[in-house]
């Protein structure tokens, strides 16, 4: 396991796929790195290959919106991807993709020590949760696991596409930030 600065340093040079020839940025993740909330994503589209930043495009407005609508401030929890480069045209990222990234995020984890992870949308629940997660049927519900508070929500590109799933998103968020609260306030 890596420290945060060789850490990002090995990733930001990493090859170890095929989504590494495509890249402009390899986008790391940002945020707090002792935030008792991480958010995991899918991974990098245009904006953010272009930044090296996760969510500054549409979809990431969306989730400034929804975090800070819930009363999270996005500095203060943390926000990573499945994988750290973009996939062409946006395609889902291939198995062996999704593999060979997660080292990274599994050592972004171990540092961070989150209480709560909540991956953002199908992709992320699938291979962080379970593999047939169903997103319309299982958001919002609490997987616990190692000691770490597991949900899911709809992905902010999925509420652009249809925004009759926002309110089910916000009450998903409001949700997460009461269980954060709760948390704190236990270990306060
Ligand atoms: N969608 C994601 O899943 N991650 C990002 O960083 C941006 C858009």
């Amino acid at each position: 396991m890596y420290g945060w600065d060789e850490l990002e340093q090995a990733c930001l040079s990493c090859r170890k796929c095929g989504l590494c020839e495509g890249r402009t940025k390899v986008v790391f993740g940002c945020g707090d790195r002792n935030a008792d909330v991480l958010f995991i994503g899918e991974g990098p589209g245009r904006d953010e290959d272009a930044s090296g930043i996760p969510f500054v495009g549409r979809a990431g407005k969306l989730l400034d919106d929804l975090l800070l609508a819930a009363g999270f401030e996005r500095d203060k929890v943390y926000i990573a991807n499945i994988v750290k480069c973009r996939p062409p045209q946006n395609r889902d990222p291939f198995p062996e993709e999704r593999e060979a990234c997660l080292a990274w995020l599994r050592n972004q984890v171990s540092l961070i020590r989150p209480k709560i992870i909540v991956c953002l949308g199908r992709i992320a629940a699938g291979v962080i949760l379970h593999e047939d997660y169903r997103i319309s049927q299982e958001h919002g519900q609490w997987i616990d696991r190692a000691g770490v508070r597991m949900t899911a929500v709809y992905h902010p590109a999925a509420l652009l596409r249809n925004p009759s799933l926002k309110g089910a998103a916000l009450t998903d968020f409001l949700k997460i930030k009461e269980e954060a609260d709760a948390l704190a306030s236990k270990q306060a």
